[in-house]
């Protein structure tokens, strides 16, 4: 096993020509996709297969006094109604695996409290409408900002920062900006909705789910379930997107197991999309304060970003929403922190670029405040104070090209051109925003086999959620065994396989990758010693190897047999000693229309920086995602609670409002492309995170530049514009 922990610089030699890997490769199961073939989650019917559907708790706080199944149970078809069995409790979205003694507890409105099986679909539904929960109703938390502050929670991973005297600091800057912030709650509002089949057989579960992070899921069932890991297996072949909402394990996946245990035969679930509002975590609403000290000529001495974010009573998530302002920018005094509230609604998690994407649009609209305060341009604002080192832990930066790409952006957009105008009854304006996502490193194995005949297979539990990990795998061990695409086979989506990265926190191209690179050397290695040459002086293309001015077929060195090899990488002494981000530049031109208030979005260009850029194509399209889902939560997206009993007014897409084509303009998204040694043997930073970093604040600054209206409340609706 090739194991490389990164405690050292390194680029193996295999990937130094790159003509493959980086190239825009269409995605390998494209295919498989648009003719129906690819199986997701819900697909398919064993024999004698049952459905379940969910019964929701009718208030958002308080007890279940009693459940009345009978005209449930009555209706054909039905097979039986379960509630009580205390491993159904959970008012997380993601399983927490408690013991909950106490089953009666209503943490949220819409928590599961019974479960109804039948042989169809739409009856298990029906029945579900029949099923009658009373329940005594409590004193319910529903309005975040009404609840008491608790400082220091002992919640959530990011510790508060406090550097320098920020008060001080503060009181003595020539020149200070003081402006609090509000977000909504946002919904990871994945096209595939959550959905599982689950079968038992010989005391072992076979669960084929949505899911981002199996080789988690599988260990969470498993806890949930009072299993051995080993005795779940999880499949996740295709799944149609996921934003966070599907990095843990619904409540409707143990649910199901439960249904299969009680009715012994196949279950299948698939949550309707307004219960997704209530079963999958939400990014928690925000409040938000951002306070800058600067000189007279913009240079940062204070900074302080502090904000409260939600959750309920049985979930450990917290938002970390200065999580992207933390190396931003430049000053001496620091202070970061987020603080508590509890409340009766349904659990918060980590939702695309968590504290990123929300954290991001509060610094980066207060730097465009600022900026106009200096009498400064908000690019200049941003290069005077761009940091030598990490303000916060004095690391140096792995890389950080965040200067190209305010230079590159600004060039590209024709930033110094721009002219703020009227056409018409349309008020043109242009706005711009840093982006950064903190990079990641994590554990991942893969396998690769180079099979007798020269084809090869590379085979981990990684997932592809729409984001090319399918491409981005072959294109990796196409690149190091000298193979075409096509003769590389990815086997993915099974927890039975090596163990991977998961999906998340932008960490999974290129810790997945990694380790295939790793195997992949691993091989190369025995083939030089079969040439007699060193690894290095080794070349493989189009099957055939060449050492030493030698040239043998690939298949004729196999003799038939295969060669078979691990890597492993992981987190080592160089992870410690940089601080590592992807970095990124937004550039906005909108239209505000003078009567109605309308905001059209004209332009939208992005350059980052992400490291080695694995595939060009499926970067960019991830990059392009994320500024669409900028643009969307800056204009529309905010799910509303009602502050009577805790429930989603708009759990649907008719009224919580995502972004469709005609919002959505021509997008421009350009590469800093410096490989990245640092960060992980392929020299990639992760890119799924960074492009709704930013995005949103610079949709806003846009529109003040258009309209010369701040909103500091998102989202931006032609109300407040009035
Ligand atoms: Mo992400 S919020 O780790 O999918």
């Amino acid at each position: 096993m090739n194991d490389m922990t990164m405690d050292r610089a390194y680029r193996p030699a295999g990937l130094a020509r790159g003509e493959v890997l980086g190239a825009p490769v269409p995605r390998i199961d494209g295919p498989a996709k648009v003719s129906g073939t690819a199986t997701y989650a819900y697909e398919g019917a064993e024999p004698g297969i049952a459905y379940a559907a969910i019964v929701g708790a009718p208030v958002g706080s308080g007890r279940v006094t009693a459940i009345d199944a009978a005209a449930a149970e009555a209706l054909p078809g039905v097979l039986a109604v379960i509630h009580g069995d205390p491993r159904m409790v959970t008012g997380g979205s993601n399983s927490q695996a408690q013991a909950h003694s106490d089953t009666d507890r209503i943490f949220h409105y819409g928590q599961p409290v019974a479960i109804v099986v039948a042989v169809d679909q739409a009856v298990a539904r029906e029945a579900a409408t029949l099923v009658v929960v009373s329940t005594e109703t409590g004193d319910g938390r529903f309005d975040p900002t009404a609840q008491p502050v608790q400082r220091d929670p002992d919640i959530g991973f990011l510790k508060p920062v406090e550097i320098g005297d920020v008060d001080a600091a503060l009181a003595a800057a020539p020149v200070v900006l003081d402006r609090s912030y509000t977000t909504p709650v946002h919904f990871p509002a994945a096209l595939e909705p959550h959905a599982s089949t689950v079968a038992w057989a010989d005391g072992k579960l076979l669960v084929r789910t949505s899911n981002q992070v199996i080789g988690g899921a599988r260990r969470t069932i498993a806890r949930a379930l009072g299993l051995a890991a080993e005795d779940v297996r999880v499949l996740a072949p295709f799944v149609g997107g996921g934003f966070g909402g599907k990095t843990g394990v619904g409540p409707e996946v143990i649910l199901a197991a439960i249904a299969a245990e009680r009715v012994g035969r196949p279950v299948k679930i698939a949550l309707p999309r307004a219960q997704t509002a209530y079963l999958v975590h939400h990014r928690s609403a925000t409040t938000q304060r951002v306070r800058i000290g600067a000189t007279a000529d913009g240079r940062i001495t204070a900074f302080a970003h502090e904000g409260v974010a939600a959750q309920n009573d049985d979930a450990s998530f917290l938002e970390p929403i200065p999580f992207g302002s933390l190396p931003l920018y430049a000053g001496e005094a620091r202070r970061f922190r987020t603080d508590l509230v509890r409340v009766d609604l349904p659990a918060t998690g980590a939702v695309r670029a968590p504290g990123e994407a929300i954290g991001t649009f509060a610094v980066e609209c207060a730097m465009d405040e600022l900026a106009e305060t200096l009498g400064l341009d908000p690019v200049e604002l941003r290069r005077r104070n761009e940091p030598e080192v990490d303000p916060v832990s004095g690391k140096r930066f792995s890389t950080r090209r965040m200067l190209d790409c305010y230079d590159e952006g600004a060039r590209a957009f024709g930033w110094a051109e721009r002219r703020k105008r009227r056409e018409g009854d349309w008020l043109i304006g242009h706005g711009m925003a840093a982006a950064l996502r903190g990079n990641f490193t994590v554990k991942a194995e893969a396998r690769v086999t180079l099979a007798g005949d020269g084809r090869a297979i590379v085979a981990c539990d990684m997932t592809d959620i729409g984001t090319g990990t399918y491409t981005i795998l072959a294109q990796t061990v196409a690149e190091m065994l000298g193979l075409p695409i096509a003769a590389v086979e990815v086997q993915i989506g099974d927890s039975d396989l090596p163990a991977s990265a998961g999906s998340g926190g932008s960490f999974g191209a290129g810790s997945a990758c990694s380790a295939a690179v790793l195997a992949c050397e691993d091989i190369l290695a025995t083939l030089a010693l079969r040439m007699n040459a060193a690894p290095e002086d080794l070349l493989l293309h189009d099957g055939v190897v060449t050492a030493g001015g030698r040239n043998v077929a690939l298949v004729d060195l196999l003799d038939g047999a295969a060669i078979v090899a691990t890597g492993k990488t992981g987190p080592g002494a160089e992870t410690q000693a940089t601080s590592q981000a992807s970095h990124g530049a937004h550039f906005v031109e909108v239209a505000v229309h003078a009567v109605t208030g309308e905001v059209r979005v004209r332009r939208m260009l992005g350059v980052f920086d992400v490291g080695r850029v694995l595939n060009a194509k499926t970067a960019a399209n991830q990059l392009i995602g994320g500024m669409v889902w900028g643009l969307s939560y800056a204009l529309g997206e905010a799910a509303v609670v009602d502050l009577r009993n805790g429930h989603f007014v708009n759990p649907d897409f008719a009224e919580y409002h995502v972004a469709v084509n005609a919002d959505v303009p021509r997008i421009d998204v350009r590469f800093i492309e410096e490989i990245d040694d640092s960060a992980n043997p392929v020299g990639a930073k992760g890119v799924g995170e960074l492009g709704i970093s930013g995005a949103g604040a610079a949709v806003a600054n846009a529109i003040h530049d258009a309209c010369g209206v701040r909103v500091r409340d998102f989202p931006v609706t032609l109300d407040k514009l009035l």
